[in-house]
């Protein structure tokens, strides 16, 4: 079966054309460094000929609202139009837990137009929600700092490993559409600032996190429970403390990601440059 993978070598997409191989599929990857650009339609006709299935688990490289809003409707738009033209019979995308509770953010209200397209257009789908990466706790605190100091709402999440999103990603991609929405989490809950604070205390970061209930989540306000999946999500298996034990824990600096509290225009710039 061939898999085209958009995004197929970030964070998440180089994983998952790892795992295809390894099951015995032909996963391509499809990235503007491979030749392939969603926004402006480069090279889709051609890396989607003969393709079943579409996984796409790629970002916007800015996170200015109204840029974020143009990449994801532009890009979803002109993907659904050209597996139509191919006949691909699955469409998989990757957004994250809470996302149509998270309107108040920009990112958020991007992955929101994002899955509306996926919903409305005729090609069978499924949209994993995915709680936040382990790898991103750096990137966390790094756009959730005010006045020198990490600000984090102390609020539960369920956090889980890049390698265990990938799991299940791969996994629902090569099963039937489920023409909805599935959950995926961590098999731990903690409290986003608690595990920040462990998280920059095992790279040796200084850093001071707050535990602030006014801090919001990439501009949303959330709840104590606004961030977690739902009873019946599948669970990744790697608990933080052996997640700490891998490789991908040894990397200091990982690219932030759209999950964090308030962020000034200083933090802001910051954000964009890292992405
Ligand atoms: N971070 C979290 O905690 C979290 C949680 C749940 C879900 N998610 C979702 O997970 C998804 C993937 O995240 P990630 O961290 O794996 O992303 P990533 O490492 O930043 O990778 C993004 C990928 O998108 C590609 N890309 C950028 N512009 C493109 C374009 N015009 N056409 C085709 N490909 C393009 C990039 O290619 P180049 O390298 O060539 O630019 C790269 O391969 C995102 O949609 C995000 O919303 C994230």
């Amino acid at each position: 079966m061939k898999i085209v993978v958009i995004g197929g070598t970030g964070l998440i997409g180089s994983k998952l054309v790892n795992k295809f191989r390894e099951h015995g599929d032909e996963a391509v990857a499809a990235a503007p460094n491979t030749g392939v650009n969603t926004v402006t339609g480069e090279g889709l006709a051609e890396v989607l000929t003969g393709a079943s299935v579409v996984v796409d688990v790629s970002n916007s490289p800015d996170w200015e609202d109204a840029a974020v809003l143009k990449f994801f409707e532009t890009s979803t738009r002109n993907l659904l139009t050209y597996e139509a033209a191919a006949g691909v019979g699955h469409h998989v995308a990757l957004s994250v837990v809470g996302t149509d509770r998270l309107f108040e953010s920009g990112y958020f209200r991007a992955k929101i137009a994002q899955e509306k397209l996926i919903k409305e257009s005729s090609i069978p789908y499924s949209i994993v929600h995915a709680t936040q990466f382990f790898e991103f706790l750096k990137g966390l605190a790094d756009i959730s700092m005010d006045g020198g100091k990490v600000h984090l709402p102390p609020v539960l999440f369920q956090p889980m490993a890049a390698d265990d999103v990938a799991a299940g990603v791969a996994r629902i991609a090569v099963g039937p559409p489920v023409n909805d929405i599935v959950e995926i989490g961590g098999p731990e809950q903690f409290r986003v600032d608690e595990l920040v604070r462990r998280r920059l205390a095992t790279l040796k970061d200084p850093r001071e996190v707050i535990a602030d209930p006014n801090a919001r989540y990439d501009g949303a306000k959330v709840s104590w429970e606004t961030l977690l999946p739902c009873n019946n999500a599948r669970m990744g298996e790697t608990r933080f403390e052996t997640w700490l034990t891998q490789p991908a824990a040894q990397i200091p600096s990982a690219p932030p990601q759209p999950t964090g509290a308030t962020v000034g225009t200083k933090e802001k710039e910051t954000r964009k440059k890292a992405s």
